[in-house]
């Protein structure tokens, strides 16, 4: 990968208690051994981790990130959110937006679009997720939905140097599959003609033998990993191997 640095995310998703917090020690000791500007780590744990994971985290070059968060930045009687405000205040400095498994639960593209919002005022940087199904890939209309959520998603929002863009293909997550390296460097390229300068990372079943492939393509910025990065052993295997 001819990048600057690649992102490396890791979306722990409704896993993860306080005792898994002891195995990320090995990930500290990795990066304080690396070349820095080599990588960017971002570690979006559940929120309940948010805050003893920001202490572990603070004299290192990992960063901060949540999984998602309310459409509004003010607070509210709104039982069981969190807006971005809170988020920040407890160390995030990004979060994860618009991920296939939110929007299976309802999320729209605008209320995405107004998460997205609240959260750039708040002063945090987004991984916006947008991806299709597998029926849409099976009709072709894979490009359709990537400028359905990409226009719908950042609609108004003009500064888009605070977002990043996981293309996540659904049927891609947690299936094991990836889509063909043509496939993901086409639909990168798509993205990214129609956002100049944005950063794309790919999601959606990295592993340390996919990413051996995946490391080739050249128009990515970055992974955006969800079950292998529950073990700090496979994390630092998918960095180490991105970079041999
Ligand atoms: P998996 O890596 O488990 O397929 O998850 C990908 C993902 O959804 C990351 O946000």
């Amino acid at each position: 990968m001819t990048n600057k640095y690649i992102y490396f995310v890791a979306n722990w998703k409704m896993f993860g208690n306080l005792k898994t917090l002891n195995s990320l020690n090995k990930v500290t000791s990795f990066v304080k051994k690396s070349k820095r500007d080599k990588f960017k780590i971002i570690y979006c744990p559940p929120a309940t981790l948010l805050s003893p994971l920001n202490d572990i985290l603070k004299k290192t070059s990992i960063k901060l990130g949540a999984q998602n968060s309310h459409e509004s930045e003010n607070y509210g009687a709104f039982t069981g959110q969190l807006n971005s405000k809170m988020l920040k205040a407890v160390g995030a400095r990004y979060v994860i937006l618009g991920h296939s498994e939110n929007r299976q639960l309802g999320e729209s593209d605008n209320l995405i679009n107004k998460k997205i919002n609240s959260s750039i005022k708040s002063g945090l940087k987004i991984i916006f997720c947008i991806g299709e199904t597998l029926t849409q890939k099976r009709k072709k209309l894979t490009k359709k939905i990537l400028s359905q959520q990409i226009t719908q998603g950042l609609k108004k929002i003009k500064n888009k140097k605070n977002i990043i863009i996981a293309y996540e293909p659904v049927w891609s997550i947690g299936s094991g599959v990836i889509p063909k390296k043509n496939e993901i460097v086409e639909n990168v390229n798509f993205i990214k003609d129609k956002i100049k300068g944005i950063k794309v990372l790919y999601g959606g079943s990295v592993n340390g033998k996919n990413i051996n492939l995946l490391k080739k393509i050249n128009n990515l910025d970055g992974f955006l990993i969800g079950g292998a990065s529950q073990n700090s052993n496979n994390f630092i295997d998918i960095i180490k191997k991105t970079f041999n």
